[in-house]
């Protein structure tokens, strides 16, 4: 049987027995979830990379990246409800695409939701150290940064991403909880900014608007531009995401995915560009550019330290949330693949007690802590993003094809205009892609060489969709 023919049936999504998971959310803890993955690091500390990429028209970076996540957002939920399942664009790959680009969806997923959850620790790192230090107290710096930043281990990054792999170890319904109240505390904190540093807009920072131009190219030694700001910002925007993968997880998956991803997306984005128009409005992107907490210096410029200590505090409150969703989603997809034979099956046990895949939680929770504890936020992010572009191509073209191949299909969500909205996602992604440094382009194909090395060394022999392929056939 040739490989192309692994498709796996869209009614086998779901598990039985010890292999499936409790129906336990609905959609406020959805729309918290999303929420919970999108506001993040994103907007508290890469604005003020994507500041010093674009100039003052980092707001139109923001706007673009928003624009191509919304496509694929609305692609995301028309298969989220069409194939109700488990392992978002990877499910969705296996039962349009087959196996092949499901295994690279799924590789290029552990790159989006794994390292999303590191950088996100390193950057919590960072606003912890700089509170702890604030207050005069120096703990040695070999523990508090990896080996590019001038330390050996990042101790705090590590400690952040085991505690919440511990917490999502207890149970779904608890984590869930307390990321609501996390979520509350991050959109308070930007409203508040918002709020405060929106009278100090004054027209003249926004010129010139675009000083390196809209295409990505080198200046500097940097990749400016636009286009190369919007790739970076990309990071701000995704982890609606993470709430198709818990579609199996949801009380009523129709509603409440939609309801969802869509609410998440809208939310998040809104913010974003208040928060974006805000702080380049409000303050020279010649000060922003680069800081590591741009939005607390935006703050003190203007004169409001109380206030720029309360942002920062909330960043530290909140932006585990991030990594909690994250790191949920990234277990969820690693048991899907293990339940279909791709990875250990031993991956795919579900706790009696808890409910949860405790075991590939905690492998999961080691694999963020290694990466948080010894890289660099940038290069992990930009990364994270290359993984994450690619799934959302594979979502735009399953969307699409599915339309084709299966028109009569349930969708109890159906994107509007369809292949319009598709094909500017699938372009809007290939454009953000090739606008990332080529360093990370490199990175991001050895990483999926690595991955097809593995499937064809463990998981093409042992795919559960080729077995019962073949059992139909006999
Ligand atoms: N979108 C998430 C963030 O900004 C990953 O941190």
């Amino acid at each position: 049987m040739g490989l192309l023919g692994r498709i796996k049936p869209i009614e086998r999504g779901a598990g039985n027995g010890e292999h499936r998971l409790k129906p336990s959310l609905s959609w406020p803890h959805l729309i918290a979830l999303g929420v919970g993955a999108i506001v993040g690091t994103g907007i508290y500390t890469l604005t003020g990379v994507g500041a010093d990429r674009a100039g003052p028209a980092v707001i139109l970076a923001f706007a673009i990246a928003g624009a191509v996540c919304a496509c694929a957002a609305l692609a995301y939920a028309e298969l989220a409800t069409a194939i109700p399942a488990a392992g978002s664009a990877y499910t969705y790959s296996y039962s349009v695409l087959g196996e092949v680009a499901a295994w690279i969806v799924g590789w290029s997923l552990i790159l989006e939701y794994s390292l999303a959850c590191s950088g996100v620790a390193v950057g919590w790192s960072g606003y912890l150290v700089g509170l702890i230090q604030s207050a005069g107290v120096h703990p040695p710096q070999w523990l508090l940064a990896g080996p590019d930043a001038g330390g050996l281990i990042n101790l705090p990054a590590v400690l952040v991403s085991m505690g919440i792999a511990a917490m999502l170890m207890a149970g779904t319904r608890e984590s869930a909880t307390v990321n609501i109240l996390l979520v509350i505390i991050k959109l308070v904190a930007l409203a508040i900014f918002v709020v405060v540093v929106l009278p100090a807009f004054d027209s003249a920072n926004l010129h010139p608007f675009m000083p390196y131009g809209f295409g990505s190219h080198v200046i500097d030694g940097e990749k400016r531009g636009v286009m190369a700001a919007a790739a970076i910002v990309f990071f701000a925007f995704y982890g609606f995401d993470a709430v198709a993968t818990s579609a199996e997880e949801a009380r009523n998956p129709g509603r409440d995915l939609k309801i969802g991803i869509i609410g998440s997306m809208a939310v998040s984005t809104g913010i974003y560009i208040l928060v974006a128009v805000a702080a380049v409005g409000a303050v020279s992107y010649q000060i922003l550019g680069g800081s590591p907490e741009p939005l607390a210096l935006a703050l003190r410029e203007l004169g409001h330290p109380v206030t720029s200590w309360l942002v920062a505090g909330a960043a530290l409150v909140a932006l585990p949330s991030v990594i909690l969703v994250m790191m949920y989603g990234q277990s969820r997809i690693f048991f899907v693949m293990a339940r279909d034979g791709l990875l250990p099956r031993r991956l795919a046990r579900v706790s009696k007690r808890s409910g949860t895949p405790v075991f590939v939680t905690a492998i999961t929770g080691l694999f963020v802590s290694l990466i948080a504890a010894f890289f660099n936020v940038g290069e992990i992010a930009e990364l994270a993003n290359a993984g994450t572009l690619l799934a959302f191509i594979a979502v735009g073209a399953c969307m699409m094809i599915l339309r084709r191949r299966a028109p009569d299909l349930e969708r109890i969500f159906r994107c509007p205009a369809p292949y319009i909205v598709g094909t500017a996602a699938i372009l809007g992604c290939i454009y953000l892609l090739i606008s990332l440094p080529e360093k990370t382009l490199v990175r991001f194909v050895l990483w999926n060489a690595i991955g097809l090395a593995v499937y064809f060394a463990y998981g093409r022999a042992r795919s559960q969709v080729a077995r019962d392929m073949v059992d139909a056939a006999g």
